[in-house]
């Protein structure tokens, strides 16, 4: 799937150190996952939200993603509703900056898109311009297919994500499991059609019963990510935070911890505090 890709547009990116061919011929492009097939290995998918974490991320996936769930990772709020614009742009702009080979996807914010199509291309145009990431994704069902086929007819790349909507959340009085009846499983379907119809390049389902992620997968040729929807869909991602283990009070059933950073950051943070009290820390090692 790694083609060799000489974007040399990208060359001259303000802020960007200079891409030499060595460090651009493995980009990962649209082009990549709208190729996906279904026999390939599954897309690695993570999200990032500053510069630093992208660095360390970005050699291992295919698709960073500057999820609106920074509103809760970095921003300490109860749920994506509040997250803003600015924000969005802020931290997309530092992800773009620091990533070399995975595709960035910017989450479009709440109240953002949903009531107008125009408001939508507006916010949409606002948000790739100022972040010069690659795609944006948005959260919908068959109703804003419209609003899809808007964007991507001017040449905005869309991701739809389906399934469990966390800007939902407060509409829907809390974070409900999709995809339990096979009423359930035919709207999404349904919702699944209609944007991959409107030009979605990549359905991103969450928060689903693994029958309805195997339907959906396979009623629609555009590659699907799961998040907490089973091994069925084409790639996976998740909240980066979470599989690190650094995030301490709610872990989701369907996040697997790879790591125990907060333990580690806290023991790390804890000698640093003794060697200060102790006056061992700055010794003559570290000063000028
Ligand atoms: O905002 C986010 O991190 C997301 C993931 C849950 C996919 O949308």
């Amino acid at each position: 799937m790694r083609k060799i890709v000489i974007n040399f547009l990208k060359n001259s990116s303000v802020g960007k150190e200079k891409m030499t061919r060595e460090n651009i011929q493995n980009k990962i492009t649209l082009a990549d996952i709208k190729n996906h097939r279904k026999t390939d290995a599954p897309l690695v998918c993570l999200t990032s939200y500053t510069a630093p974490m992208t660095k360390i991320l970005d050699p291992h996936c295919d698709i960073l993603l500057v999820g609106d769930s920074l509103g809760m990772v970095v921003y300490g709020m109860e749920n994506t509703v509040g997250v803003t614009m600015d924000m969005m742009i802020n931290h997309g702009k530092a992800v773009v900056n620091s990533a070399r080979h995975a595709l960035v996807m910017v989450d479009m914010p709440y109240g953002t898109y949903e009531d107008d199509p125009a408001i939508a291309l507006e916010s949409a145009k606002r948000l790739m311009g100022e972040t010069g990431c690659e795609a944006l994704k948005l959260e919908v069902n068959k109703a804003l297919a419209p609003t899809i086929e808007l964007l991507v007819k001017n040449d905005i790349p869309v991701q739809a994500h389906i399934g469990l909507c966390p800007q939902s959340v407060i509409k829907e009085g809390g974070y409900k499991i999709k995809g339990k009846t096979n009423q359930e499983i035919s709207d999404l379907i349904d919702d699944a059609r209609a944007c991959e119809k409107a030009g979605a390049f990549s359905i991103l389902i969450e928060g689903t019963k693994e029958a309805a992620s195997r339907e959906i997968s396979s009623a629609v040729k555009v590659p699907t990510v799961g998040i907490g929807a089973s091994p069925a869909c084409d790639g996976q991602i998740l909240v980066t935070q979470d599989m690190l283990g650094m995030i301490t009070d709610h872990t989701p059933k369907f996040v697997k911890k790879y790591s125990t950073l907060a333990e580690i950051i806290g023991e790390a943070v804890a000698s640093y505090a003794k060697d200060v009290r102790a006056r061992k820390f700055p010794d003559d090692k570290y000063v000028y």
